[in-house]
């Protein structure tokens, strides 16, 4: 299925560059020097175009910076949180756990980072119910259809003993309790500490407690400070990836780094996610056909009729490659910038990547950055690949995401946590009334459009900022849903300003 995306267009560019450059050295040189500056310049511009540099062969970054243009330094803002660092030691009353005999068995549902951040909630709600937790089992039926087991994926003795000062966790259930009564309990969504207090109840009458599900159990506000804290130790300490995969990232980042800075660009023009909300701008007809078959037959997607053109307008529907292309220059950045594409399958491939790519033709997939072999063991996981992308676009030099959801949040809060790591979150909605406002017309691509585009975001870069409380004029329960998540936001409780002293 990850065919080699964009793969054959880049490699025959390059090599027919390359063959020039062989057959005609000497010609080349004199050319250059004989020929004008303008001529030069032309040449220059032209073979920048076309030479996408391959990032696996080390040669192909010498002397070469791939972009650096001055007077953009916006572009790659440095962020201004000097005063400001990670906090997530507790506080003087949190005590050692102790040794309770009573278990927490949990099923973490949905993809990579939706099971992430249930994973760190369930280390919370295991200490706030003073009980011992047995290491996750992961989700292998969601529509990713992963067979991995949480220690393919995540460092397990490092999760266990870095947490050791917070939660008992063992790999197992013991024995004698495998055969015992266990309470199954899905715990409300959203529940605050005063909830979980209720459920020690079940102490009373059981010695396990199965949670079946583990997604969004836990409030993002409401919760005592010692227990944010512990999901901020959770999540950006103890949880790491496996070995391989953090060695693979790694390497990607620095082959992409070699050659520059570099943006990540979650692209979540998925088929499930096209499917999902509907949206078929810039689809053909057998396109969103095939998706609206897939919505109607997929049973957990409630809504089968959506109304495309609703969704877009309404900002709900992920950025087309081409629209990004749009945001991306509009906010200035060169068209030689480096663009590492964090997605599975881009739903159509590169017949809807053509015109991101005219834009900007630097553009990575980690098929590109990798060699075939170095991904072989990854491949089949679709979680181990998420996560992958997940470490280039943490380290990346600025994150766009497409479209909202557990990546795109998941990633910019770690950003925010590690120094407010610039993050652009597009407005779709307004983008999307500029867009048609220059396809009807009344718009055009330039400096005023930009200038429009740019102060439409001024305020979505990542920079320091506390965490949204819920929508206003919203009631009840609903309100919580509409909270900012505390993964995407950990402030203040895990980022403080230096001189708290008994924070560090
Ligand atoms: C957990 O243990 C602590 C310390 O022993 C105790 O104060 C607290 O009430 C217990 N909580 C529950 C839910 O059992
Ligand atoms: C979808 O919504 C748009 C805008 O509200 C409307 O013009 C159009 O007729 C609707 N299409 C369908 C098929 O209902």
């Amino acid at each position: 299925m990850v065919s080699g995306r964009g793969r054959t267009a880049f490699r025959s560019s390059s090599s027919r560059v390359a063959l020039a450059l062989k057959k005609a050295p000497a010609f080349f040189l004199l050319f250059i020097v004989i020929s004008s500056s303008v001529a030069f310049l032309l040449v220059v511009s032209v073979l920048q175009k076309q030479n996408v540099p391959d990032l696996r062969d080390a040669r192909s970054n010498q002397g070469q910076n791939v972009f650096h243009e001055d007077g953009e330094e916006w572009l790659w803002r440095v962020p201004l949180s000097r005063k400001l660092r990670p906090c997530t030691k507790p506080t003087r009353s949190y005590t050692a756990p102790e040794d309770w005999d009573r278990y927490i068995t949990v099923r973490s549902n949905g993809g990579l980072n939706q099971m992430r951040t249930g994973i760190c909630d369930m280390v919370a709600v295991a200490r706030m119910l003073n009980a011992t937790l047995v290491i996750p089992q992961l989700d292998r039926k969601s529509f990713w259809q992963d067979s991995s087991s949480f220690s393919d994926i995540f460092d397990e003795e490092h999760f266990i003993a870095t947490l050791k000062g917070d939660v008992r966790i063992v790999k197992e259930l013991p024995k004698e309790l495998e055969s015992v009564p266990k309470a199954r309990k899905h715990f409300t969504s959203w529940s605050s500490k005063s909830y979980y207090e209720d459920i020690a109840q079940l102490w009373k009458t059981y010695k396990v407690i199965h949670v079946p599900k583990s997604d969004s159990r836990l409030s993002n506000n409401d919760v005592p400070l010692d227990i944010q804290r512990l999901r901020c130790r959770a999540m950006y300490y103890a949880l790491r990836f496996s070995r391989p995969i953090e060695e693979i990232g790694m390497k990607l980042v620095e082959r992409l780094r070699s050659h520059g800075k570099y943006i990540a660009l979650h692209l979540r023009y998925e088929k499930d996610m096209l499917s999902f909300t509907g949206c078929t701008y810039g689809l053909t007809d057998n396109e969103a056909k095939e998706l609206s078959i897939m919505r109607q037959n997929t049973n957990h997607w409630k809504t089968k009729q959506i109304n495309s053109t609703e969704q877009r307008i309404g900002g709900n529907c992920p950025l087309t490659p081409k629209e990004v292309g749009i945001f991306l220059r509009a906010l200035g950045y060169p068209s030689s910038t480096l663009i590492y594409i964090a997605a599975g399958e881009i739903y159509g491939g590169d017949r809807h990547l053509a015109e991101l790519k005219s834009y900007f033709p630097n553009l990575y997939f980690k098929e590109t950055v990798a060699m075939p072999e170095e991904l072989e063991v990854f491949a089949s996981h679709a979680s181990q690949t998420a996560a992958i992308d997940y470490i280039v676009s943490v380290e990346s030099d600025v994150f766009v995401p497409s479209y909202s959801g557990n990546m795109a949040r998941a990633v910019e809060g770690h950003r925010r946590f590690l120094g407010h790591r610039m993050t652009i979150s597009p407005d779709r909605k307004g983008l999307v009334e500029l867009f048609d406002k220059t396809e009807a017309g009344e718009l055009k691509e330039g400096p005023f459009f930009s200038s429009l585009v740019s102060q439409m975001h001024k305020s979505r870069l990542g920079t320091p900022r506390e965490r949204k409380g819920p929508l206003p004029g919203v009631k009840g329960r609903a309100r919580l849903r509409t909270e900012e998540s505390f993964y995407e936001n950990p402030f203040p409780e895990c980022i403080c300003k230096t001189g708290h002293t008994h924070m560090a």
